[in-house]
């Protein structure tokens, strides 16, 4: 066997990161893969071309007819993914929400109910409070932390339950093991966004999800360059999913595919960092007079921090955390302004830290822990607070 034949997928998780979906280039040999911007791809007789895209419509991997559909950079992209998220087959969108709208879309039709948690991204939010009921599908938003509020939500008609894993902003942490023998037995499909944790931190697949999807804007890209979506699970499933993401058109650019391919080959590394200073962090505000709490899963302080410790990997528990202090709005603003090395931003999973404080979220700020060295982030926030005292 030669060395390009190995099956990196087998090997341990930073290996996989670093090695799987690539190789060198067939036609050139680059080790690195290239950014293939071409939106067709040429055949040399009519008897060829109509061979191909009859094996096309049955999803083959490897071939290229039309960039919308495939291309070799994206293909790369979809093998790493695949092999992180241990899934049978992946698909990258041009964003996360296209993502989420691809994997709902894919489940759902006129007259069926969908049930998803109450605390998720904005924009999914809209999913389920606009775009899904006005096209005559029945949602129901209910407090997942409670099981019994999801039996007590199905109906006949209840074709998925979706949620996100840890939620955007509250940090509530799903029981994701216990959801999907539910959701199951009631014959739902359980669509799982695990954008705030990472498949470094947690992969909902192995827990008994059918689709994992993720906004690959915040980790899998991680140098917040790039914009990319990531949806994952087994064949039969994703084949469905990847006729919507077809004709929907919902393909990212080579370019950005290219620049997440490199950014997830340390993913594993920068999880690890993150995680550890997130620790740190969590740990640092917890001891300060002025913050009232802070949420953080490793925190033996957060309600969910026991399942934590059962579902995520390596002792990790991400790089999100949430502060409220003491006080009110004026004390939120006043110690996010006096900040100097995370700029206020939408956004996370940077190798930037980044805070978004959230007056509608009763003060909250959610701080999306970077690469920067946690002791300069501590000596940033200390004199943020001592401006709290002026
Ligand atoms: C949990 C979650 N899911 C999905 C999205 C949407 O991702 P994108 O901005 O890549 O469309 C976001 C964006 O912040 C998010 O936080």
């Amino acid at each position: 066997m030669s060395r390009f034949d190995t099956n990196f997928d087998e090997m341990r998780y930073a290996t996989r990161a670093v090695k799987s979906g690539e190789g060198p280039d067939p036609v050139t040999r680059a080790m690195n893969t290239p950014i293939y911007e071409t939106s067709t791809y040429g055949y040399e007789t009519a008897e060829q071309y109509d061979e191909m895209l009859a094996r096309g419509a049955k999803w083959e991997p490897d071939l290229y007819i039309y960039s919308r559909t495939t291309n070799p950079t994206t293909t790369a992209l979809e093998k790493k993914v695949i092999a992180l998220e241990n899934a049978e087959d992946a698909v990258i969108t041009a964003c996360g929400m296209a993502a989420i709208s691809n994997a709902l879309l894919a489940n759902l039709n006129t007259g069926d109910h969908v049930i998803c948690s109450d605390d998720t991204f904005m924009c999914t939010s809209s999913m389920f409070e606009d775009i899904l009921p006005s096209k005559g599908v029945e949602t129901s938003r209910v407090e997942i932390l409670d099981l019994a509020n999801i039996e007590k939500a199905m109906r006949p008609n209840t074709k998925v339950v979706y949620l996100e894993a840890l939620s955007n902003p509250q940090l509530k942490l799903a029981n994701i093991p216990e959801i999907a023998k539910l959701a199951h037995s009631h014959g739902c499909k359980f669509i799982v966004d695990n954008t705030f944790l990472s498949p470094c931190v947690m992969r909902p697949l192995d827990w008994g999800a059918d689709i994992v999807v993720h906004s690959g804007t915040k980790y899998y890209v991680g140098h917040g360059d790039a914009l990319c979506g990531i949806i994952a699970g087994r064949k039969k499933e994703m084949d469905r999913v990847r006729f919507y993401y077809d004709n929907l058109g919902s393909h990212i650019s080579p370019f950005d595919s290219w620049l997440t391919l490199r950014s997830v080959r340390t993913m594993p590394l920068r999880l690890r960092q993150q995680s550890e200073s997130a620790m740190t962090l969590a740990r640092w505000f917890e001891t300060r007079e002025e913050v009232d709490f802070v949420t953080y899963p490793g925190l033996e302080s957060h309600a969910q921090h026991e399942l934590a410790k059962k579902i995520f990997v390596n002792g990790l528990y991400g790089g999100m955390l949430c502060v409220h202090l003491k006080g009110g709005y004026e004390e939120m603003c006043k110690f996010a302004d006096a900040t100097r090395i995370p700029p206020i931003a939408t956004s996370l999973g940077d190798v930037v830290t980044l805070m978004f404080p959230k007056k509608a979220y009763n003060n909250l700020i959610r701080i999306s822990t970077g690469c920067e060295d946690v002791n300069d982030l501590i000596a940033d926030f200390e004199q943020a607070f001592e401006a709290l005292k002026k």
